[in-house]
């Protein structure tokens, strides 16, 4: 459109100069054509008076000259008429122009002495005129007086005023007409041929179209399309022998990697590309208010640290909430980025959301709502109809912001967690052709908690908008399914595990998700040493035994009661005074939550309070580090812990577990691991606890310290083995399949 403007605007500019020009010299004619007329005019009414004012002056008959001035009154465009005697003196003038006498008038005294009429345009006062004075003579040439006669101009001005106006929207209408005709023209003679062959160029090398190319023209349009008709037959070929290679490369490989997951997309899904969605962004661009400086960061989240991998492996577009307060510089004009920043391997697409919607869908409806409904840690839900509102309006935002990128055959879409209930249905309605996952990555409640939340109905019909509906464990695909059947009208069958409602059908399956099995490949064993030396140099760590707790502040991770279980642990054992540290890494989250705002004041005091009870020449037993780690700042922790402490009162999965386990290459290191979390399913080579019973989790911390190191590595050993096989690629693998059998078709 912007090169359609171009065009046509120097024509435009052109036009409309050339007619204001001539507009003007028209205006201008007839404004001498009619001040013309006015001249003569006047001049002959003063020539047809003359004989009489002769008289009127000869006899001094002040009587008829009144008589001979009011004569004029009636007359169209005259304002009056004025009789001189031979001194300029005014011995009689028409009424309603008065206060001509009040003018001043220098010329007089020329006319009186050279006895030649005078005309001019006169402006006094409000009156805009034109003044003819003839001067009167006897027979014998005795000069007598004059009489002046006064027109009206104002018309003149009228007539000129309202000529500009028919010229101006003349003008108007000419440029409008040919706006149209111009952008009529550029469109079916430039825009659609294009627009055509772009369509057809999307569909054809996608195989979903065998059409030829709609150009049917030879010149240059013609030659681009048969060149673009080639690129897209090669596109084709080149895609379908790709698919087929990785059909056939999946079914030898055994273990799920990155390249295996990447086959089975090609297989299975072809074209389709995976769209996510999440609330959280796997990248967030923010500027640090004290220092000014861009950053960009990877926010703690278990659905993050999860997907990003499959992304990586698979590519595809991940939309999400932009919640960072410099990533709206760093999106092109569809707000989109290609990510990881050095290494683009897919798309993000960035939501905005202003201030009162984030308050409501996020920290209220998701966070202050759902999160405590879902999680068994005794923190009341709160539900407030506002922050309903927000949630159902943005769960609409995000769906019109998908659906803007949906290609125009069979979709996939996956979606992440409790932010996005009601988003299934919401694309489902306009694009039924759509194959949508839903993944929740919390626990889901039993049906009596369930349903205290008061838009229970809404949600689980939102849910079941999707075709499929992941958990991490069996245990919360039961719960799910009992709550469907108990509070909708639906049917169960629990033969193929799914809910029929309104001849709808969703699957529910359980997908334990994992990490991706060996922590952060890239970070070299020698930088890696490095930093593990300067943190231990840097906390006086040598020699010590180091345990390490690495969470998001949110009390359901059981940091308290963690550190009251170090407390006790110290208090029973204390020949482990001044040789245990316990390293607690913890992520500010949610923070304008009040519950999180005052969880987080209260593990400031009780762990000051605890350091404070036992410090002893520089030693303290818990080394506090409240920030944002990076992956790349967490490995050497992990990599150095001797024990890491996972005590989560009620979690979906838990992935620091995994992540531990799986920086272990060196087989040390032990984990201890709250039975409350997924993970504990898997990883029953932990050491298990119930976070709550604080004396029998300080014995544990006993335990795992008095265990020999050959258990420790078998145990270390059999749980790698459980995430290697069980990583997250094939978490993605098996949810893609099991999409793919669903594929619509
Ligand atoms: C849990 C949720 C995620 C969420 C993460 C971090 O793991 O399942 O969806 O991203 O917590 O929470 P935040 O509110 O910071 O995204």
């Amino acid at each position: 459109m912007r090169r359609v403007f171009l065009f046509i605007l120097p024509i435009l500019i052109i036009v409309s100069a050339a007619f204001t020009l001539f507009g003007f010299f028209q205006v201008r004619f007839e404004e001498e054509k009619l001040i013309d007329d006015l001249k003569r005019k006047a001049k002959s009414v003063a020539e047809s008076m003359e004989l009489s004012v002769q008289h009127v002056l000869s006899a001094n008959d002040l009587k008829n000259a009144n008589y001979l001035a009011e004569k004029f009154e009636t007359r169209e465009r005259l304002q009056g008429c004025v009789i001189y005697d031979k001194d300029g003196n005014i011995i009689a003038l028409t009424k309603r122009f008065g206060d001509w006498k009040e003018k001043d008038k220098p010329y007089i005294k020329d006319i009186i002495a050279n006895k030649t009429p005078r005309g001019e345009l006169e402006k006094f006062k409000d009156y805009q005129v034109y003044s003819y004075i003839l001067p009167i003579v006897d027979d014998a040439g005795q000069f007598l007086g004059m009489v002046e006669v006064i027109h009206d101009t104002s018309y003149v001005f009228a007539r000129l005023t309202e000529l500009w106006k028919r010229i101006s929207s003349t003008l108007i209408i000419l440029v409008v007409v040919i706006f149209i005709i111009s952008i009529f023209l550029h469109r079916q003679i430039f825009a659609l041929p294009v627009q055509r062959l772009t369509d057809w160029f999307k569909h054809f090398q996608k195989g979903e179209t065998d059409e030829a190319h709609p150009i049917r023209e030879k010149g240059d349009l013609g030659k681009l399309a048969s060149e673009v008709e080639q690129v897209a037959l090669s596109l084709r070929v080149a895609r379908r022998t790709i698919s087929d290679e990785a059909q056939a490369r999946m079914e030898k490989e055994e273990i799920w990697t990155e390249a295996k997951l990447k086959d089975l997309v090609h297989a299975k899904l072809g074209e389709n590309a995976l769209f996510i969605v999440s609330n959280r962004e796997p990248y967030m661009h923010t500027i640090d208010e004290a220092t000014g400086l861009e950053q960009c960061i990877r926010p703690a989240s278990g659905v993050v640290t999860a997907i990003h991998p499959v992304l990586c492996a698979c590519g595809g577009t991940w939309v999400a909430h932009g919640a960072g307060n410099a990533d709206k510089k760093f999106v092109n004009s569809k707000d989109k980025l290609g990510v990881p920043p050095k290494d683009i391997r897919y798309i993000l697409k960035r939501v905005w959301l202003d201030k009162e919607e984030e308050d409501g869908y996020y920290y209220g409806f998701s966070n202050e709502g759902l999160w405590p409904l879902c999680h068994n840690t005794h923190t009341r839900p709160v539900f407030r109809e506002l922050d309903w509102q927000a949630y159902k309006k943005v769960n609409q935002k995000f769906a019109d912001s998908v659906l803007e990128e949906l290609p125009v055959k069979h979709p996939f879409v996956f979606i992440q967690d409790y932010h996005f209930t009601l988003l299934g249905k919401m694309i489902k309605e306009r694009r039924p052709d759509a194959t949508i996952a839903l993944f929740w990555h919390i626990p889901w409640p039993t049906p009596e908690a369930f349903s205290i939340c008061p838009y229970r109905k809404e949600i689980l019909e939102g849910m079941l908008g999707c075709d499929l509906i992941g958990f991490h464990v069996q245990n919360h695909c039961n719960n799910f399914l009992d709550t469907a059947n108990r509070l909708l009208e639906s049917r169960v069958d629990i033969e193929k595990f799914s809910i029929v409602r309104s001849e709808k059908e969703t699957f529910v399956r359980a997908f334990p998700i994992s990490v991706n099995g060996h922590f952060n490949q890239a970070a070299k064993d020698a930088d890696i040493k490095r930093e593990i030396d300067k943190i231990k140099k840097e906390f006086d760590l040598e020699g010590k035994i180091i345990g390490l707790g690495v969470d998001r502040i949110d009390y359901t991770k059981g940091i308290v009661e963690r550190v009251l279980a170090i407390d006790r642990f110290l208090e029973k054992y204390p020949q482990y005074k001044k040789k245990f540290v316990f390293i607690q890494l913890a992520a500010p989250s949610r923070v304008h939550i009040k519950r999180y705002h005052d969880l987080m004041a209260e593990i400031d005091e009780l762990i000051e309070k605890k350091n404070w009870k036992y410090s002893d020449s520089g030693w303290k037993p818990i080394v506090y580090l409240k920030r944002h780690f990076s992956l790349d700042e967490i490995e050497p922790f992990y990599k150095m812990a001797d024990l890491c402490i996972v005590s989560s009162l009620h979690d979906g999965m838990n992935l620091v577990a995994k992540e531990y386990v799986a920086a272990r290459k060196d087989l040390s290191g032990s984990l201890i691991l709250s039975q409350f979390t997924g993970a504990a399913r898997e990883l029953v080579d932990a050491i298990q606890v119930n976070p709550y019973s604080i004396e029998e989790f300080a014995d544990s911390i006993q335990l795992v310290l008095q265990m020999p190191q050959d258990e420790k590595t078998k145990r270390m050993e059999k749980m790698r083995k459980v995430i290697s096989e069980n990583n997250v690629y094939r978490w993605a693998g098996n949810i893609i399949t099991e999409l793919a059998a669903l594929k619509k078709v």
